[in-house]
């Protein structure tokens, strides 16, 4: 798998493409993962205590301690152009949201240099009702993307969406200001610009991802829907290149990973999760 070899698979190597590793992820990079080895990092680890009746959990008071030595592996072994994502939400203590996530990132920026290059949000389009005291039913879930360098890799282009009736609607939609202020600055009418969409059928998307919940492989409480890491993974690689996902569950990051021409690391604390991974990646062969 690339420029030197990962130690230690879990399984076999001819898996299509994929490594699993059982144990924990700062332990496992350093003893398996050589440094820059991996291209992009996609993952979503357990949100504090949320689960702990699952696969254990941390107290939101310590988890920027908890969080930090695994992040800097994650640096360790990430290429210099590769990118980070964290899938990770807040979680509710004495009817309040606690701020560990906000304390995470201030940390990674401010102690290991990570830079914040954006926040996405996962809008969650199936979200059914719910009633609480004191908020409404969370429908979104925040995705940051981290990189080491102002230089990293983005295929903007392979997540182009379908322009849809925007210029129509725009267009209906157009004041008298709009005409003018064009008209006279240019002179050549606004005309001219229209042509400019009006030849075009894909747009760059915006930093809002509209996905439902839903995942192909049950098995695991709080499994992604694959659509989400694909997303991530046609942004910010390429084919070929090589996947992370340090807290893998299910393996839905692997699966996409592969399923897009990747080649993809797992890594989980759970025996249970790491055979359920194995078994979807093999399924996948
Ligand atoms: C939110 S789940 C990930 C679910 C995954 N995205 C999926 O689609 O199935 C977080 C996972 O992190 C694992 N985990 C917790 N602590 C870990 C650690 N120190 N190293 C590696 N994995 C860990 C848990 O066992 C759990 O499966």
């Amino acid at each position: 798998m690339g420029r030197a070899a990962l130690n230690g698979f879990m399984g076999d190597p001819a898996e299509a493409g994929a490594a699993i590793f059982l144990g924990d992820c700062t332990e496992v990079i350093a003893r398996n993962i050589p440094a820059q080895y991996v291209n992009m990092i996609v993952t979503s680890p357990p949100y504090a205590d949320q689960r702990s009746g699952n696969y254990g959990g941390i107290h939101p008071d310590r988890y920027v301690e908890w969080f930090l030595p695994k992040a800097r592996a994650f640096k360790d072994c990430l290429a210099p152009d590769g990118s980070f994502v964290l899938n990770i939400k807040e979680k509710a203590v004495g009817g309040e949201k606690h701020p560990y996530v906000y304390d995470l990132v201030l940390a990674l920026r401010r102690e290991q240099d990570w830079r914040l290059v954006d926040e996405y949000c996962w809008h969650k389009r199936n979200c059914y009702p719910g009633k609480w005291p004191n908020r409404f039913r969370d429908s979104w879930e925040r995705l940051y993307h981290f990189a080491l360098s102002p230089k990293f890799k983005m295929r903007q282009e392979e997540v182009m969406v379908p322009m849809g009736d925007w210029r129509e609607k725009r267009l209906a939609s157009l004041s008298d200001t709009d005409m003018l202020r064009d008209e006279s600055r240019h002179g050549n009418g606004f005309g001219k610009r229209v042509e400019n969409w009006v030849g075009r059928d894909m747009a760059y998307p915006t930093n809002v991802l509209h996905m439902a919940t839903e995942c192909g492989h049950k098995g695991h409480p709080a499994a992604f829907p694959k659509a989400l890491p694909e997303w991530f993974i046609r942004l910010f690689t390429d084919e070929g290149d090589t996947v992370l996902d340090p807290f893998a569950g299910s393996g839905t990051t692997l699966i996409a990973a592969i399923g897009l021409g990747r080649k993809a690391i797992g890594i989980d604390t759970q025996a249970e999760y790491c055979e359920a991974m194995r078994s979807a990646v093999r399924a996948l062969s």
